[in-house]
């Protein structure tokens, strides 16, 4: 089978986790990466054996290469991704799909247009044995139908986190906490929940006032179509990051998602259903979840085989649509109700 030629956009912490999954894909050589920090791009460029750039728009040009992922701050992905889709080249980008309304518009509208290439957004927790029990038994009704959810997210981040081109300012990183730790957990609700009716919110800046201009945290309650209520907490400022919490009430059991331990919980009996793999060799975070390498094999083994990739713009946009509004839901301090 011929290799995809891939280009990695981007070669801040979390491409690591691309350049590795990429590295053990047979279906996929690397060819280039970018990066406007020059220095970065030919370190990563040798360490994985590929052309460095410095302007993503060069490596656009090139035939031999198929596939982009976009691992920029939440500004550049967006035009990037309008760019690259315009240039023929499938696209994988990290979350958030963008920043803004606006641009993810943008996005979806060349989605559209550029029918003959692909867009995945990376959301690799949905790809975590705990998240996929939990949606199979959302779907199957073995426990009757689901009446209430709980998210919790208690994380820590540092003013020395913040240090950086593009975090902590609406402009560029499009808020805080929401859409960018907590976008995973709200995206896992809104897939197991199904659609929703309405939200309400609201965001604060508790720990990091002065320092930073978005939220550190946020709190929601999300009322699905199937009749479901959902209450969700978020916060960058707590001293440790904490396994992030999901409970799932259905009419005859609870599952309990703790990082990536799953219990299901019925009367008096605790069943563990999953606990976390043993190694996680790309060296990712475990609080950032652990199956970036499944995602992405996934991705290339539907652009291979010509078949529609699940978690593309039209779906990805739904948890981003949800951050959306729970900060509209604050700034107006009203309820937003879907059409
Ligand atoms: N899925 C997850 O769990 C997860 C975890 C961490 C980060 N992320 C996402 O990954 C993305 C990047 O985050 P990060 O922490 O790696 O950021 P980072 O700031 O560490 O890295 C961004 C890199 O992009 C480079 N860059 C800036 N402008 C550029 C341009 N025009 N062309 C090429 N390169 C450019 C910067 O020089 C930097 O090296 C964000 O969208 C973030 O939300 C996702």
């Amino acid at each position: 089978m011929k290799r995809m030629g891939t280009a990695v956009i981007g070669c801040g912490a979390i491409s690591g986790v691309h350049l590795k999954a990429l590295s053990q894909l047979p279906l996929t050589e690397l060819r280039a990466v970018v990066d406007i920090n020059e220095a970065l791009a030919r370190k990563t460029a040798s360490q994985y054996g590929c052309e460095a750039y410095a302007d993503y728009r060069e490596v656009l040009k090139r035939d031999d290469i198929d596939v982009v992922h976009i691992c920029t701050g939440h500004h550049l992905h967006a035009p990037m991704t309008v760019d690259a889709l315009a240039a023929g080249k499938h696209v994988l980008t990290e979350k958030p799909l963008a920043e803004s309304r606006d641009s993810a518009r943008a996005v979806l509208e060349a989605e559209a247009r550029y029918t003959g290439v692909q867009l995945g957004i990376v959301f690799q927790n949905r790809y975590n044995p705990a998240s996929r029990t939990m949606k199979r038994y959302a779907e199957s009704g073995e426990l009757g139908k689901l009446v209430c959810m709980k998210g919790l997210v208690t994380w820590y981040r540092s003013a020395d986190y913040y240090n950086s081109e593009w975090k902590g300012r609406w402009a560029t990183e499009g808020g805080g906490v929401l859409i960018n730790q907590a976008i995973h957990t709200l995206d896992l609700m809104q897939w197991l929940g199904g659609e929703i009716a309405s939200v309400k919110g609201s965001v604060t800046t508790d720990s990091l006032e002065g320092v930073i201009e978005v939220e550190d945290t946020a709190h929601a309650r999300i009322v699905f179509r199937c009749g479901a209520k959902a209450i969700f907490y978020a916060t960058n400022a707590y001293l440790r990051n904490s396994p992030v919490e999901l409970e799932a009430i259905f009419e005859k059991g609870t599952l309990h998602m703790k990082g990536d331990r799953l219990y299901l919980i019925q009367g008096d009996e605790t069943a563990e259903l999953c606990r976390p793999e043993a190694v996680n060799e790309l060296g990712a975070k475990s609080y950032w979840g652990v199956s970036h390498a499944v995602q992405i094999r996934d991705f290339y083994e539907h652009v291979s085989e010509g078949r529609k990739f699940w978690i593309d713009g039209k779906e990805g946009v739904k948890a981003l649509r949800l951050v959306q509004d729970i900060y509209e839901s604050s700034r107006l301090g009203k309820r937003i109700d879907y059409p």
